[in-house]
């Protein structure tokens, strides 16, 4: 078993933040992580899971414990007439994942191609893009509950799904370690193509899900910032969801903001539209900045620290607040 001291963080997160954590594991095997959990270090310190680094805004040095979950491996499970059950360690890159389900006609996730971090991480949030939720795709996942250090296995409904959200963000934050994630995926193809501009960059009526995946990765590549170039952690801010009658009023004033349905009574809204009506895409200040062509991504542009990019990023919600009346939530989580 090993651990690292004083580690800097900063190849460790997408927004490039130079923190540093007081004790980095990185674990390999399943058995090591409970090892590790027992050893006395632990036991005196509060730890963290850091699986891609892409969703996160360090502030400060991590007074505890990080754990990096590197376990890897692909398996099939089982094909049943159509469908196919794939079992993806927690550590394996998420679109690394998504060639491998494309490359052998696996279909389901060919929307959500390019999305960074690890497979461990994709439930936490319920990823989404392009008219597909992970939820779609999900059929089980198994966690360590941290108190007992046992295995737990979750259903689709155990993870309580919704947009942006699961029950490990809400009542079981924190509780567990996600170790491996089952997917049911489908040779019959149920493509969707409805989301933007899909249809316009595909160049033919019947894709394949290969076509599908570089249809995505196209559109993400031209609209969205790559970490390695332009330090960031995608949307940085959820899209809101307002009353239906609070829109009907808020379209007066506004009658070209986008909209979509998001259940009764319920209208989800551009975040990214918001923000940019209120001119922020593409300003920078003091080595932090707003996308220039996606307002929802804030850009560590000159080594800006964790605290610079949260205060800017109040700065933005507050003058959607102001404008609007709508509060924008943050999707990243601060350490
Ligand atoms: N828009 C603007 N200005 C902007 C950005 C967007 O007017 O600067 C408008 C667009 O013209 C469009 C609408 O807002 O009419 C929605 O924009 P887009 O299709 O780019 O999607 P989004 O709602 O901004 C969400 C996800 C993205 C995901 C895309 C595609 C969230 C918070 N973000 O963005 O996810 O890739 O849809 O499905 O739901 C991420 O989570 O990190 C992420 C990138």
């Amino acid at each position: 078993m090993s651990y690292k001291k004083l580690l800097s963080l900063k190849g460790y997160n997408t927004f490039s933040i130079d923190a540093k954590s007081l004790y980095s594991f990185f674990c390999y095997k399943e058995d090591e992580l409970i090892d590790f959990l027992k050893s006395s270090i632990v036991k005196k310190k509060q730890y963290y899971i850091l699986g891609g680094g892409s969703n996160v805004l360090f502030t400060k040095d991590y007074e505890g414990v990080i754990i990096f979950m590197q376990n890897k491996g692909i398996e099939i499970l089982e094909k049943e007439g159509n469908d196919v059950f794939i079992k993806a360690s927690a550590g394996e890159n998420w679109d690394d994942f998504v060639k491998f389900c494309t490359d052998n006609d696996f279909g389901g996730v060919e929307n959500l191609s390019l999305i960074p971090g690890n497979v461990g991480a994709t439930p936490v949030q319920n990823i989404g893009a392009y008219g597909v939720e992970l939820k779609d795709v999900f059929w089980e996942l198994e966690a360590l509950n941290r108190q007992t250090l046992k295995k737990e296995i979750f259903k689709n409904e155990d993870c309580k799904f919704s947009y942006r959200e699961s029950v490990f963000k809400k009542e079981l934050k924190d509780k567990y370690i996600i170790l491996n994630v089952t997917f049911k995926l489908s040779k019959l193809h149920n493509l969707k193509l409805d989301y933007g501009t899909i249809k316009n960059v595909l160049k033919t009526n019947s894709p394949t899900i290969s076509e599908i995946r570089n249809a995505i990765i196209e559109i993400r590549e031209s609209k969205l910032p790559t970490p390695e170039e332009f330090p960031n952690a995608g949307s940085f801010f959820k899209n809101p969801i307002v009353s239906k009658s609070f829109f009907e009023d808020l379209k007066i004033k506004f009658p070209n903001l986008v909209s979509y349905l998001a259940g009764e009574n319920k209208i989800k809204l551009a975040a990214g539209q918001l923000i940019d009506l209120c001119n922020w895409k593409g300003k920078k200040e003091n080595g932090v900045g707003v996308h220039e062509k996606q307002a929802l991504v804030i850009v560590n542009y000159e080594n800006a620290n964790g605290n610079e990019i949260l205060n800017f990023s109040k700065k933005i919600q507050k003058s959607v607040f102001d404008k609007f009346g709508v509060e924008i939530e943050r999707e990243v989580t601060i350490i």
